[in-house]
């Protein structure tokens, strides 16, 4: 078996197989090493854009970014809050069912307050435009988006992400928080999956 690239580094076949349960992937779009980095400097961004304000609230739209989240919020040097969003539309498929159903809103006081609504991927846009209509209606002091990945193929955003980890490729894309059918989000890295593996 060949050994898959993983950008800075590779990971053994075995290990994959390990974590995937043996159900193959197509290769890695970013590696562990590729995504750390890209946090950093969007921690480093998001820590200067805020200079001089007292209040930031990040909030992390669940499930999709509680990694990229948890990694993002320890890269912000200054103080932050945390709550969460959590929202769903693909179940079990590989596309938007269009329906975004909202879960659960933070519990944290949202009206005058400095958000920044952070999501694993930007694909059709539909749980975007949902979000901002929710958090839109809280009177919010100012609203930013911070996406890991951006397919760039949305074409009625209600508004653009500030802040873009990758511009991500069409492919059905696992990891690092991404699932397909709840599987395969605690990989380190981000992969395209094989059309096999898509369900
Ligand atoms: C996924 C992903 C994003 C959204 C992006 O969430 O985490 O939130 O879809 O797709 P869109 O731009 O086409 O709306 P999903 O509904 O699968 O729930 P999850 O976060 O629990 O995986």
């Amino acid at each position: 078996m060949v050994e898959l690239a993983v950008g800075l580094g590779t990971l053994a076949p075995a290990h994959i197989a390990a974590l995937t349960g043996g159900r193959s992937i197509e290769r890695i779009v970013y590696s562990a090493e590729e995504i750390a980095a890209r946090v950093r400097s969007l921690g480093d961004e998001i820590t200067r854009a805020y200079e001089g304000e007292d209040d930031l609230l990040v909030l992390g739209l669940l499930k999709g970014s509680f990694i990229f989240l948890s990694d993002l919020v320890r890269c912000i040097s200054r103080p932050v809050q945390v709550d969460f969003l959590v929202a769903s539309s693909y179940g079990a498929g590989t596309t938007s069912s269009g329906q975004v159903e909202l879960l659960y809103q933070p519990a944290a006081p949202l009206t005058g307050r400095n958000v920044i609504l952070v999501e694993d991927i930007v694909d059709s846009g539909n749980t975007l435009n949902r979000m901002m209509e929710a958090l839109d209606a809280h009177g919010l002091k100012s609203l930013e988006i911070c996406a890991l990945l951006h397919k760039h193929i949305a074409s009625d955003l209600a508004r653009e992400a500030r802040w873009v980890g990758f511009d991500a490729p069409r492919d059905f894309l696992v990891g690092y928080g991404l699932d397909p059918a709840e599987d395969f989000r605690h990989l380190p890295f981000i992969a395209s999956l094989s059309e096999q593996d898509q369900g």
